[in-house]
């Protein structure tokens, strides 16, 4: 990365000191009401700081105009003025459904400037705090202190970079063929990968605090409005790896409405490298068809081998969608959901829709990755005991 500009350092600077300071203090005053969702009226004097302090930071960048630092140096920053324009939506500074456009002017200016000429979304993203946070002196960005925020955010970078490595591993399969040798070696990295993500939830399930996560956490993940238009919040699910296990494994297809909807909703939330991977990947036959295509090989032992460890890696794709959806959803979003008062209700997904609409979409992504028998919609059921039935 190149060097910061005076500007751009002074901004971070206060991003990763007195930002987590100000958040620190706001976090523990609505900690501590019976309404614990509640943040009107509390804190005035603290949220005002943080609102000026970083309107004079960010005010500075804008008059600097474009400096041309390089893409890691114009990401970097977005991110940075993406987490403050988070934290004013947490704290309810600004709040999308009151306004037209987002009180935060200069932030969105930049914002728009930066985001529109890398090709992203000019909001944070989850890489921004995940697999492209640059750790100082062994601490990385982030909005508070939290100790669950950051057992949050070490266990989404671990899952991320867990499926990156199982779809890394299937991807370089393609240009060497179902029966090569080293397609085999290509999946057992896959399903190690895989259960590595498995491992990873698992400690994250039954280390993270749900009030914590609940109400301390998971506020800074809603949408926001960057000038006129609102940005749904960031997700674990925003890289290219998790839908190019989909389409290779055969589970998820690029032509079925609803799964296209979501990755072309998804495309500009990505890393531009990512939305690059995806794009290739969504032209690809998959290797659950190359399988099919190849039963008739189904007495020598490549095809005995290879296809096991495939139907293996398949059953850990699933296995990884039931544990997200069975218990990282259901315990930290849909149970605290039940208790939380109705004027919040609204606000508690990341992305906008109704948290009933919500889940229904993510109970669909779970059965096509566990290519569940459903009527409503496609899943590779079939696919799978027709392959499951040549195996020895
Ligand atoms: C999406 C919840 C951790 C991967 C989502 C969504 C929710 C959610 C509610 C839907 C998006 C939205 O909110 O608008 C949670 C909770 C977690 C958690 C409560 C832990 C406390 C993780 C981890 C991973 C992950 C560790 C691993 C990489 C994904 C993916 C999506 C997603 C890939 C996009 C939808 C999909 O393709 O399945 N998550 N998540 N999540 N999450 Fe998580």
């Amino acid at each position: 990365m190149k060097h910061m500009t005076l500007n751009v350092e002074a901004f971070d600077d206060w991003l990763r000191t007195r930002f987590v300071e100000l958040n620190n203090e706001l976090e523990s005053l609505y900690w501590l009401q019976t309404d614990r969702a509640n943040v009107q009226g509390i804190g005035e004097a603290t949220k005002a700081a943080l609102v000026d302090e970083g309107r004079m930071l960010i005010s500075a960048l804008l008059d600097e105009g474009n400096t041309d630092e390089g893409f890691d140096a114009a990401f970097d920053l977005l991110g940075n003025v993406g987490l403050y324009m988070a934290a004013c939506r947490r704290h309810e500074i600004t709040e999308p459904s009151r306004e037209t456009h987002s009180p935060l002017v200069e932030a969105s200016a930049l914002a728009m400037h930066i985001g529109a000429s890398i090709g992203v979304t000019p909001r944070f993203a989850t890489a921004h705090l995940t697999t492209h946070n640059m750790a100082r002196g062994g601490k990385y960005k982030r909005f508070t202190d939290l100790h669950d925020e950051r057992l949050f955010v070490d266990y989404n970078t671990k899952g991320i970079l867990g499926y990156k490595r199982a779809a890394d591993a299937l991807l370089k399969i393609l240009p060497l063929g179902i029966s090569h040798p080293i397609s085999a070696e290509l999946l057992r990295v896959a399903r190690q990968a895989l259960q590595d993500v498995m491992d990873s939830n698992t400690t994250l399930f039954h280390e993270l605090d749900t009030d914590r996560f609940f109400y301390c956490v998971r506020p800074y993940y809603k949408p926001y409005r960057v000038g006129s238009q609102v940005y749904r919040g960031a997700n674990a699910g925003d890289f290219a790896g998790i839908n190019v296990i989909d389409m290779l494994l055969g589970l998820c297809y690029a032509n079925e409405p609803s799964y296209s909807q979501m990755l072309v909703d998804k495309f500009l939330y990505m890393m531009p490298e990512d939305q690059a991977i995806l794009r290739d990947c969504m032209r690809r036959t998959s290797l659950m068809d190359y399988f099919l295509r190849a039963t008739g090989s189904h007495k020598e032992s490549w095809y005995q081998e290879n296809l096991r460890l495939f139907l293996e890696v398949c059953e850990l794709h699933g296995q990884t969608a039931i544990q997200h959806h069975d218990q990282l959803v259901q315990k930290y979003i849909c149970e605290p959901s039940v208790d939380i008062q109705q004027q919040h209700l609204a606000k508690v997904t990341a992305s906008g829709p109704p948290l009933h609409v919500l889940i229904g979409s993510l109970e669909k992504l779970r059965d096509r990755r566990a290519a569940v028998k459903r009527s409503d919609i496609r899943t590779a059921w079939q696919d799978i005991a027709r392959l499951k039935a040549t195996l020895d």
